[in-house]
């Protein structure tokens, strides 16, 4: 399963994965407007919206229904907003599609992943070194940048990677997170000026493909079959400074995305 896998990045991931063999299954949230695959393998699409509480679980149910064994989930789809916007629970829109809802979604697809001891891969960004979170005025933009919101919630991704692990460490299931390096798509695209000039710059920058090729290496090499927690700068390891490994953070972020999410945060047993 591939998030926003209609373009960019995560078309590129399941177009790698169907070449390979997979069957690959992308969540999108117009089918009509999500590339074809280049792969011969078609791929499925399932359609789904993870900007509000109530639209991730109705995507996570649908992938439920689409889906009878997932054997890794990769958390691509993701924002980069100029300004702030408030989603209908009144959270601030890249946190709440960057961050809780691959945390909501990780929850409700648990039972599917525990049964395939699947991978979980996070595309992060190398920016999330560059975030700053403060859990009273992020989730509702008071704090909104137009560039450190985003870096934010990639640093929101890199903080739960450690817990999922640890969650998960019985059950099989392994989680990695990931820089993908400089990649030319859509992301953070803006009008006037400063986005054609945006433009001009990404034309220097790596193709889609390239992006995928890490995130594609997460999900299949045997090597990393029971590698969990880590987080890669590409293909290497990326050392991450102090603020992504701040424990007691990542355990505060981690009850507040439980409470924001309406989820009963028990400790499984696997
Ligand atoms: N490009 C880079 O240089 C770069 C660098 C570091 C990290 N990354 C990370 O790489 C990942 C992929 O980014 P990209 O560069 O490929 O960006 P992109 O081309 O803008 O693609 C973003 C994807 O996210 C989907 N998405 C956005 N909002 C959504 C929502 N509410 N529900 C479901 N899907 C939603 C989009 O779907 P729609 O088509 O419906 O809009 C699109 O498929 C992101 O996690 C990004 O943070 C990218």
């Amino acid at each position: 399963v591939v998030t926003g896998g209609g373009r960019g990045i995560g078309l590129a991931v399941a177009d790698q994965l169907a070449q390979e063999g997979w069957q690959v299954v992308r969540l999108v949230r117009d089918p009509g407007r999500a590339q074809p695959l280049a792969a011969a393998a078609p791929g499925q699409l399932v359609q789904g919206d993870l900007s509000s509480r109530r639209s991730t679980r109705a995507a996570a149910q649908a992938l439920l229904d689409a889906c009878p064994r997932v054997d890794a989930l990769v958390h691509n789809a993701s924002i980069w907003p100029a300004k702030r916007e408030r989603n209908e629970d009144g959270l601030e829109l890249a946190f709440a599609i960057n961050h809780l809802a691959p945390f909501l979604l990780n929850h409700l697809l648990e039972p599917r992943l525990v049964a395939s001891s699947a991978r979980v891969v996070q595309v992060s960004a190398g920016l999330a070194v560059k975030g700053r979170v403060d859990l009273d005025r992020t989730p509702t933009g008071e704090d909104f940048h137009p560039i450190r919101t985003y870096a934010t919630t990639k640093l929101c991704n890199l903080l739960l990677v450690g817990r999922f692990a640890e969650r998960w460490a019985e059950s099989g299931v392994t989680i990695t997170a990931l820089h993908p390096g400089v990649i030319r798509t859509g992301l953070g695209d803006r009008s006037g000026p400063l986005g054609a000039l945006l433009k001009l710059v990404k034309r220097r920058w790596a193709s889609p493909a390239e992006g995928a090729r890490p995130v594609v290496r997460l999900v299949r090499d045997p090597a990393l079959a029971t590698v969990t927690g880590r987080a890669f700068d590409r293909e290497a390891d990326w050392q991450l400074p102090a603020v992504a490994l701040d424990i007691a953070l990542a355990a505060r972020l981690w009850t507040q995305a439980g409470e924001l999410c309406e989820l009963p945060l028990t400790q499984p047993a696997f």
